[in-house]
């Protein structure tokens, strides 16, 4: 068993994993547990649609079909991350970027390769596993924020099954299809993506280590 600091720190974005199947009895574990995180007067906003073998399939099919033949068409409902990026947030996001892309050897302008590892995420990154979450489209920040929550808490239960995760905002931009192709009702958004399986640990993407700000530039202790 795992101590909750393990679970945590050896939790990382996998971006490659193996063919072997994830039993439903591990998913149902890490999707009850997760479903114990706080939520503001326990809303508990969560709504997940796990997809596996054809239904992975369909979708991932749709898809990158309106990912290489009709991008211009497809956007998020909503703003993902900053409408005009600025440091530091703009530096981190470059950064992660750019080791990434080291690692699996494409360089800068090379949009075509960049494109093609952009589009791993419709496969989820090859996980047997795809997680599709939803929420209530007139939901509060508060509610985002109890989300923000169960999704930590589905990332690091997954460790706990030897299993890791990535948590995919790019589902977001196909959000129609998504809806079309999972038959959602009207009132749910496509909040994220996740996939879900063993990490593949020859793949170079998955030695990508990510740096974090150190704690006195993000905490101030008011003691006095
Ligand atoms: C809400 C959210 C959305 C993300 N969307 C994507 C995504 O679409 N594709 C991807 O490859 N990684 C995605 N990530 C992974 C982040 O890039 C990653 O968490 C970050 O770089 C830190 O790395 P780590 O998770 O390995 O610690 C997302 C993470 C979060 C929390």
């Amino acid at each position: 068993m795992l101590t909750v600091d393990e679970a945590i720190l050896s939790r990382h974005s996998v971006r490659a994993y193996l063919s072997t199947p994830v039993s439903k009895a591990a998913i149902e574990h890490i999707l009850e547990v997760a479903s114990r995180a706080p939520s503001g007067t326990n809303t508990q906003p969560w709504k997940v649609h796990v997809l596996q073998g054809a239904a992975l399939q369909r979708l991932s099919q749709a898809v990158l079909h309106a990912f290489w033949n009709e991008p211009e068409k497809h956007t998020s409902d909503r703003a993902h991350y900053l409408q005009k990026w600025r440091d530091p947030y703009l530096s981190r996001r470059r950064k992660v970027g750019w080791d990434l892309y080291d690692l699996v050897g494409i360089k800068k302008g090379e949009r075509e390769r960049t494109q093609q590892f952009h589009a791993k995420n419709f496969e989820f990154f090859g996980a047997p596993v795809g997680m599709i979450f939803t929420i209530d489209r007139d939901m509060g920040w508060m509610s985002w924020l109890d989300y923000g929550m169960f999704l930590q808490n589905i990332c690091v239960a997954a460790r706990g099954q030897d299993l890791h995760t990535c948590p995919q905002a790019s589902w977001g931009n196909y959000h129609d299809i998504v809806e079309k192709e999972l038959g959602l009702e009207e009132h749910e958004l496509v909040h994220v993506g996740m996939s879900l399986g063993y990490e593949d640990i020859n793949a170079p993407q998955n030695s990508l280590n990510t740096v974090r700000e150190p704690l006195a530039q993000f905490a101030t202790f008011h003691e006095t």
